[in-house]
């Protein structure tokens, strides 16, 4: 088997809508509830704590996955894993199974394929999620900082350039994916953690 294979199998796990489908468990469409995305926080907000979980737990091991298959098949090598990162964000945040339309913001998937590249660096860039939705109560704002940390961290600590390419483009597509998020918290309409709204 072609080891090119392994992206192609990536690319296939990013695109598996954990969200969707427990919703489709439940009877909800989450595309058509709360902020219509189809990603953890929204499962969380729509389906309650324990699907949310399992949401957040399979959107987060297929971006490790990914990046881990990705090292493996190329011996190890930093591009290995950060073209299976980024194939898994892209299936899962432009999923071919709903027209390639944006479809998921990326972070739980996005934290877990920085867990398995740097790990010391998610540990930092998951308090500081943790502290800024505690403090806002807003996860839109925890996923943008936590994804800006991982940015800055990752040029202050030695890393090997794939990792800090990995950083920008990921961080960037958080940041873009993320726009309806940053006008409804202008007009002071963002969901709240915690509430249904
Ligand atoms: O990780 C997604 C989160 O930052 C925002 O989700 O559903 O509030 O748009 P949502």
């Amino acid at each position: 088997m072609s080891r090119y294979l392994i992206f192609i199998l990536a690319y296939c796990l990013g695109a598996i809508p954990f969200a969707y489908l427990a919703g489709a468990y439940k009877g909800i469409d989450v595309r058509r509830h709360g902020s219509g995305n189809i990603g953890t926080t929204n499962a969380f907000r729509l389906l309650g704590a324990k699907l949310g979980i399992m949401v957040l737990l399979g959107d987060f091991l297929k971006g490790a996955l990914s990046a881990y298959l990705g090292l493996w098949a190329f011996g190890f090598e930093p591009w290995g894993g950060i073209v299976g990162g980024l194939l898994a964000m892209a299936g899962h945040s432009w999923n071919p199974l709903f027209g390639f339309r944006p479809s998921g913001k990326g972070v739980a998937a996005g934290f877990g394929i920085v867990t398995v590249l740097m790990p010391k660096v998610t540990l930092i860039a998951i308090t500081v999620f943790v502290l800024v939705v505690w403090i806002t109560r807003y996860v839109s704002m925890g996923s943008v900082t936590g994804a800006l940390t991982v940015l800055i961290l990752v040029f202050v600590f030695p890393q090997p350039i794939a990792y800090r390419v990995f950083a920008v483009v990921a961080v960037f597509a958080v940041l873009v994916l993320h726009r309806s998020n940053f006008k409804r918290v202008l007009q002071g309409t963002e969901h709240k953690f915690g509430t249904k709204k």
